[in-house]
């Protein structure tokens, strides 16, 4: 499909969807009812998290998610949100959660689809409660085993690139819904008044370079040494790269990653050794990491492990993390040379 261009600034996602279903020879609507269950479901997650802090909605849920982390309560409402939209979607044979521990099966009254999504249903949790942006990612495959049965993990563990669609919304100043289906990024901000989510960022380009990194500097003692060299580098070598770089980070990926696809700019989890159940570092691949490196590569950006291109990575298993560098392909490049010795 061509690629939605300025003019097309304020139609609605809606008709951006069935315009590419009508440019896409032999499409029957599948995806596009999966994609619009989706923005369904980012809509009724917009309204809990906008009145949050009027019902009770905030705080913990006094649970331990499969990641071993403290569940918020707008992390099961966005995680039952999710899962109910898509499966009364009839689109989807499978979901599998960051918020649960195996496949979720779709409830026997809907019909099985052909494809399954990955989501983290409320990214960003720790900062519910004090309003710093939050969002909901996901990552979206074809099944590729036998459709007439449930699906199992084969489905599941599909390599990032077998990716046929990924996107973030991010619950902030205003709620804007970046995706893409492998014909460019187009972002698409929420009109309350009108319910509807429209083409407000035309086919998005990172820039080549940027000056935001955005790192916990707070784990520098349990870096790898080529990041502790690289964020020197970044901090102390002004006379070499004549590039004032600014530090940024939110702790909320969706927020810092949205900024810097933007701005320009590299975000950087790496593995952090301060915690041994956790040596490849805090993120999930299957749910934050490949999702965010389709994005950035239809953006013309780059993302990595640091050892290997994150759509590359073979899963092992549905939960696995991956230390992430992602962002302008420029800055990806220089950190890149500091992993494989080319720097000092
Ligand atoms: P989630 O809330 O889905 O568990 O994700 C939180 C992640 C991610 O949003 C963010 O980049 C990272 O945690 C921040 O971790 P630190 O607080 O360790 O920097
Ligand atoms: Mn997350
Ligand atoms: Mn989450």
């Amino acid at each position: 499909m061509a690629e939605p261009s300025q003019e097309n600034v304020g139609i609605t996602i809606s008709n951006h969807l069935l315009l590419n279903q009508q440019l896409s020879t032999g499409a029957t609507g599948s995806y596009t009812r999966l994609l619009q269950a989706l923005v369904l479901a980012c809509k009724i997650i917009q309204r809990d998290v906008a009145k949050a802090g009027l019902v009770d909605v905030l705080g913990r849920a006094g649970t331990i998610n499969v990641q071993g982390e403290e569940v918020q309560k707008l992390d099961e409402l966005a995680n039952t949100t999710v899962k109910r939209r898509l499966s009364a979607s009839g689109e989807v044979c499978g979901l599998i959660s960051e918020e649960e521990a195996d496949i979720i099966e779709i409830p026997r009254q809907y019909p099985r689809g052909n494809y399954l999504v990955h989501f983290d249903p409320l990214d960003g949790s720790s900062n519910i409660d004090a309003n710093v942006s939050i969002g909901t990612i996901f990552s979206i495959y074809r099944r590729i085993t036998e459709s007439t049965n449930d699906m199992d993990l084969q489905d599941a563990l599909q390599p990032g690139v077998q990716q046929i669609g990924a996107g973030y919304v991010i619950y902030g100043s205003s709620c804007i819904l970046v995706f893409s289906t492998g014909q460019g990024v187009n972002g698409f901000t929420l009109d309350p008044s009108i319910g509807e989510f429209l083409l407000s960022h035309p086919n998005i380009k990172t820039p080549a370079k940027g000056k935001i990194y955005s790192i916990n500097e707070g784990n520098y003692g349990y870096w790898d040494e080529p990041t502790k060299k690289y964020i020197d580098w970044l901090k102390h070598g002004y006379s070499e790269h004549k590039t004032h770089y600014t530090a940024r980070y939110v702790g909320s990926l969706v927020a810092d990653f949205h900024r810097n696809l933007l701005y320009g700019g590299i975000f950087l989890y790496p593995a952090d050794l301060k915690d041994p159940k956790k040596p490849q570092g805090k993120l999930r691949l299957m749910c934050e990491a490949n999702p965010l490196a389709y994005i950035i590569e239809q953006a013309g950006g780059l993302a990595t492990s640091g050892r290997e291109r994150i759509m590359d990575i073979e899963p092992r298993y549905i939960h696995q993390r991956t230390p992430l560098i992602i962002g302008s392909p420029d800055d990806v490049k220089i950190y890149q040379d500091f992993v494989e010795g080319r720097r000092p």
